[in-house]
């Protein structure tokens, strides 16, 4: 029988986070075995506070060394738990990579995930910021999470409704690391019905030739080439993805922003509230493919920071708050990052 962790003191993480900045972890816990959860909670050193949880990394800025242990599930099973014809039940340990899960389900038949094709990370992650993209968010599929919750100690199940989720929100994101997710459980179909209301969807899908009717491999393909066309890849060029969050700001603002300026992008949110683009409030500040040493942001798109090469944690994240500076001077208003920032605050 394989250990069911493995610890290693000292470990360097600069190949576990996407942004590629150097971070060394005092201990890192490798899981793979989740049964073996409440043996390793006996330790104090994982009840410390300091506990980071570590998925693949793709959605952290390490601006300092984390103090306490990094854990890492490496789980890998999928299982299909329930099939009634029409939807299926499947269910993901937490340590399988999201992309690989998603082309699985396609090539099973199962259709609900497509849209999210080529997001980096885990199964694990995808709930804690209600992984979104094309139109979908990964909630309206979680049937539910699986965690080990530190509080007491076992092992809970949490439904949909428990998982309050949000824009790139959840439950998870304000427990302080409360829950460890070890697997999600997903509703899936399989009678395909297509989601492609999200700009250039349709249009990548005429060009590969799918003018009617399409399957849920060809949305994945055609989500896949958007993404590839405009965001940067991470093993070629270090990032996390978006590092702000897109703003919801009441309706009344958004509608006095557009007067000033009609190319403004708006998207609908809650009711009373507008979601304005990021990127074009970075972008009209000047700041796409801007470079301070290693530094940057992406030329490509102005929401994405880029590590060049040799940029530390804190050098980008010092960039992040000049932008952010600049967008509040600009426009009034405020962007926040989406990744976690790992030894130091937000606003300083
Ligand atoms: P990590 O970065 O390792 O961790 C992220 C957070 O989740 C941390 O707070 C961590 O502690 C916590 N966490 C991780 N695993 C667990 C667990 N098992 N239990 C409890 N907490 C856990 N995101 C989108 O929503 N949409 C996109 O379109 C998108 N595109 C991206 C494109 C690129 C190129 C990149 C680099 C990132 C993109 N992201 C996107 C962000 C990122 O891929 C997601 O947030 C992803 O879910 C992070 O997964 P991860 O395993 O890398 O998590
Ligand atoms: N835009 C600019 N300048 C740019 C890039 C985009 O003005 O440099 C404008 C575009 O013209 C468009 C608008 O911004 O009108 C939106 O652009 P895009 O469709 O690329 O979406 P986004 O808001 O930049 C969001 C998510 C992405 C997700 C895509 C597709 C957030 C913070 N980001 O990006 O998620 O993949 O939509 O759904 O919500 C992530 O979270 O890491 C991420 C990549």
């Amino acid at each position: 029988m394989p250990a069911p962790y493995r610890l290693t003191e000292h470990a360097r993480l600069d190949a576990r986070n996407t942004f590629g900045v150097r971070a060394t972890a005092p201990m890192l816990v490798e899981v793979s075995d989740a049964t073996a959860l409440p043996e390793l909670f006996g330790y104090a050193m994982l009840r410390d506070p300091g506990l980071l949880i570590l998925g693949g990394g793709s959605n952290l800025l390490f601006a300092a060394n984390p103090t306490g242990a990094v854990l890492s599930l490496q789980t890998q099973q999928i299982t299909l738990q329930e099939d009634n014809g029409a939807q299926v039940r499947v269910r993901a340990d937490a340590g399988v990579v999201w992309h690989d899960f998603v082309l699985w389900t396609l090539g099973h038949g199962f259709s609900g995930l497509e849209n999210l094709a080529l997001i980096p990370g885990t199964v694990g992650a995808a709930p804690i910021q209600n992984i979104g993209a094309y139109g979908v968010e990964v909630g309206e599929r979680v049937h539910q999470v699986e965690a080990f919750d530190r509080q007491p100690g076992t092992l809970v199940r949490l439904d949909r409704q428990a998982c309050a989720f949000g824009y790139r929100d959840s439950l998870f994101k304000h427990a302080d690391d409360r829950y460890l997710v070890t697997a999600v459980e997903f509703t899936l179909d399989r009678h395909f019905q297509p989601r492609l209301g999200y700009a250039g969807i349709g249009e990548q899908l005429a060009a590969m030739g799918v003018t009617d009717a399409p399957r849920a491999a060809q949305v994945a393909e055609a989500v896949i080439h958007i993404r590839r066309h405009k965001l940067p890849d991470p093993a070629q060029l270090g990032n996390a993805g978006s590092f702000f969050k897109n703003p919801i700001v009441p309706v009344a603002l958004a509608d006095a922003l557009k007067a000033d300026h009609p190319s403004l992008p708006l998207f609908p949110a809650t009711s009373g509230m507008a979601k304005l683009s990021a990127a074009w409030l970075i972008e009209q500040s000047g700041w796409k493919g801007h470079r301070d040493g290693d530094a940057g942001v992406a030329p490509g798109h102005a929401l994405v920071l880029v590590n060049h090469g040799q940029a530390s944690g804190a050098q980008l994240l010092e960039l992040a708050r000049c932008i952010a500076n600049s967008v509040q001077a600009r426009f009034g208003v405020a962007i926040e990052p989406e990744p976690r920032i790992i030894g130091a605050a937000w606003a300083p």
